[in-house]
């Protein structure tokens, strides 16, 4: 039996946050602030091992965000805010220098840029960094859970969703971006079933995913990433909602490779495909998915299979941990503000002009309006499709 939240050891998650408050959403959170440290679930172990993190250091957020123990955009964000306070507890760190750090790590989610710039103006201006850090997670919480409630009318009685890669709430602390609306349709008694991709080559669809899922009880199935295909087929998907890691003025996103595939598969057999995301991921100096950074990551993560080597020593391999999806194949956005349809994204973020946009040391900020607590907010958030 995979192991469940309740065999983490020590005060329940959040030593400063809402102990009292109960969701379906807490069941699982990512990582949370407890005594000076940031204690996050390390993700490369599960699902066999449930174990929690104790960060003190920046560089020790640094590598647990490059090596994937804490993932998914949003969460990485709210852990690189986490980060720059850390920083802050150190001499050593300025705020420019724990910003470079901390963005070079991931350089396609667009939330870490976000995280990173909520507490670095803070620092700038002398403010309460923890405080700044708080607010950014209640806030990126606080999206996920309306995304949830934005979605979950798509998923009708004994819906049959696809999604790819882990969008849940390991990947946004709480509540998840494409499973925010499973969670609350599975809440509002309408049995949902997910068709759960494997997700090679880090797996984070089998191992993490379903492991969400089977903490609170939602039936699904893994299955391997060539398998999509034939399940949208034979008409056993009725839509497919996956998260991002950054989304375009155009609507063009990037999201775990694979993303892609499925969306093009979706089309052809008239499925209908969502991308679910909080403001953080979209960012608004962009135009085009082209522009996109892509992170490549190392050639082992597919070439070997755990321990096992699965490809001659002397093959080379390629390894984006991203792809690109044309807006085209967007059936909507499920944003905090409601569905948005992809041609209305750019008037949606041309309302939030740059308070004070901040581009430096390889560390580009959010352009989009941010809120006393950090929240990034659109201006006019019933804009919708
Ligand atoms: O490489 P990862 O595991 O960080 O990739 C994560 C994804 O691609 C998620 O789908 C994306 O970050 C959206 S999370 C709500």
């Amino acid at each position: 039996m995979s192991p469940s939240t309740k065999e983490i050891r020590g005060p329940r998650p959040g030593a400063r946050q809402e102990m009292g408050k109960k969701s379906a959403g807490e069941r699982v959170r990512a990582l949370w602030w407890e005594r000076g440290a940031l204690r996050a679930i390390d993700q490369r172990r599960l699902p066999r091992e449930l174990k929690v993190l104790r960060l003190t250091k920046v560089g020790e957020v640094a590598d647990a965000i490059r090596t994937l123990a804490v993932r998914g955009a949003p969460t990485i964000g709210v852990a690189a805010a986490y980060g720059m306070v850390l920083a802050s507890h150190d001499p050593r760190w300025s705020a420019t220098t724990a910003a470079r750090l901390l963005g070079s790590t991931r350089p396609t989610a667009h939330d870490l840029f976000v995280g990173i710039g909520v507490v670095r103006r803070a620092w700038d201006e002398g403010e309460d960094l923890l405080g700044a850090a708080e607010g950014y997670r209640d806030a990126v919480v606080e999206e996920c859970r309306a995304i949830g409630s934005a979605g979950a009318p798509l998923v009708a009685p004994h819906a049959r969703v696809l999604t790819h890669c882990n969008a849940g709430a390991l990947a946004t602390v709480e509540w998840g971006t494409a499973l925010a609306p499973v969670r609350l349709a599975y809440r509002e008694g309408r049995d949902p079933f997910v068709w759960v991709d494997e997700t090679r080559p880090l797996l984070q669809g089998a191992r993490l995913t379903a492991w969400e899922l089977e903490q609170e009880g939602i039936r699904h199935a893994v299955i391997a990433d060539n398998a999509a295909g034939h399940f949208l087929h034979r008409r056993e998907v009725d839509l497919v909602i996956v998260g991002a890691d950054r989304i375009t003025r155009s609507g063009d996103f990037a999201n775990k490779v694979g993303t892609y595939e499925k969306a093009v598969l979706a089309h052809e057999n008239g499925v209908p495909f969502y991308v679910a995301a909080p403001w953080s991921t979209f960012d608004p100096r962009l135009e085009k998915g082209e522009d996109i950074p892509v992170e490549e990551r190392a050639r082992e993560e597919v070439t070997t299979w755990g321990q096992v080597v699965t490809a001659p020593e002397g093959s080379p391999a390629r390894n984006p941990a991203f792809d690109v999806t044309p807006s085209r194949y967007v059936t909507a956005f499920v944003t905090p503000a409601g569905l948005v349809s992809p041609g209305r994204i750019s008037s949606l973020l041309r309302a939030h002009r740059p308070e004070r946009p901040v581009h430096e040391h390889g560390t580009h900020l959010d352009s989009v309006r941010l809120d006393p607590k950090g929240a990034v907010r659109p201006r006019r958030a019933r804009l919708r499709s």
